[in-house]
């Protein structure tokens, strides 16, 4: 055992399980907290998952380590990632007896903490991973709960297609994301890559603000539960167009009340690529815009669509790249490890 190990730790075999995730972008939008410390969101949100980007996690609890230590792209992730990560994988030493400390490594193939969902695909993947690397066999639910507590967003990127995440935790404290059935196999998202860089303002403290300074905040409350209802029975029903006009709602609504906050994400290049989305629904195209909290434009479109689409943000000035993404999987181990 090295120096500084933990000296109640078995010595011996490291632990070790690999998860993949991906993303999953918000239809219906959550923002705001109704309970800041156990992390309930203050609102519905209903989201898909995307296919073609993703995360991959492995942890190993070691009992060779003193603390727990993340590595995000090969390099040394901030302390203010690593303590979000260690408060995740203390969650997990208590519920399952391991007291080992654990090297998370974790890769994106897509920009880290811009907006595009990093940190729903990433506590998605540590929580699986964590979870069975500490030999707890949790159902799906169990994971997204656990998840939920470090990213409500998180918590949908346990499954697949289209998922819903609500307000209310059961009387056992658990609340998990759920699929929902849906009827639009052709959706479509092209996203529309406007900054490589970190995003300024990360979604707990844009929330926070927006929540305690925003003169819009309550409006916000009134509609977003309205609007994910009206999301979801567009997406149960198959009725892409109710469900893409509800969708940019939601993510309008949103930005509006964050915006009233001074909690601004946009950059110049998202308000040209949202206006490119309305230039082409005029023309007759469906398809629909949404942001989170970040700059990219995520268009919402059917796969008849998905080329015209995806050439006219091209063309959008300031748009980096443009990805064309699908309804993805929901996390699941990678028995292959990490590579
Ligand atoms: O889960 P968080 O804390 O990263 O917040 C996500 C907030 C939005 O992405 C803007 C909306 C959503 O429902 O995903």
């Amino acid at each position: 055992m090295s120096p500084g190990a933990d000296p109640g730790a078995m010595p011996g075999k490291v632990a070790e399980a690999t998860a993949i995730a991906h993303p999953n972008i918000a239809l219906a939008k959550y923002w705001g907290k109704r309970d800041v410390a156990s992390n309930v969101p203050a609102v519905p949100s209903l989201s898909v998952t995307l296919a073609g980007m993703r995360t991959r996690t492995t942890v190993a609890f070691d009992a060779a380590l003193h603390e727990d230590v993340l590595t995000l792209g090969g390099r040394e992730a901030s302390p203010e990632a690593r303590a979000r990560a260690a408060t995740l994988l203390a969650r997990v030493r208590d519920a399952s007896g391991e007291r080992r400390f654990a090297r998370v490594v974790s890769d994106n193939d897509f920009p880290t903490a811009s907006g595009l969902a990093s940190s729903a695909s990433g506590f998605a993947a540590l929580a699986l991973a964590a979870t069975r690397a500490a030999g707890l066999d949790w159902n799906p639910a169990r994971v997204s709960d656990l998840a939920r507590r470090s990213s409500a967003s998180a918590a949908r990127s346990l499954f697949g297609g289209f998922v819903a995440l609500g307000t209310e935790p059961g009387s056992d404290g658990v609340l998990a994301a759920e699929s929902v059935p849906a009827a639009l196999p052709d959706l479509r998202v092209v996203v529309a890559v406007t900054s490589e860089g970190a995003k300024a303002t990360n979604s707990t403290s844009g929330m926070l603000r927006t929540q305690e300074t925003s003169p819009f905040y309550r409006a916000w409350l009134d509609v977003a539960p309205r609007l994910c209802a009206d999301v979801r029975a567009g997406v149960v029903a198959g009725d892409f167009e109710a469900t893409g006009r509800a969708a940019e709602a939601s993510a309008l609504a949103m930005h509006a009340s964050a915006i009233a906050a001074g909690v601004v994400y946009w950059n110049g290049a998202t308000l040209e690529a949202l206006r490119t989305v309305f230039d082409l629904r005029a023309r007759g195209t469906l398809a629909f815009a949404t942001m989170d909290a970040g700059p990219h434009v995520k268009v919402i479109t059917r796969d008849a669509d998905v080329a015209l689409v995806a050439t006219c943000l091209r063309s959008v000035p300031g748009v980096l790249r443009v990805l064309e993404t699908s309804p993805g999987e929901g996390a699941r181990l990678d028995p292959e490890g990490h590579r």
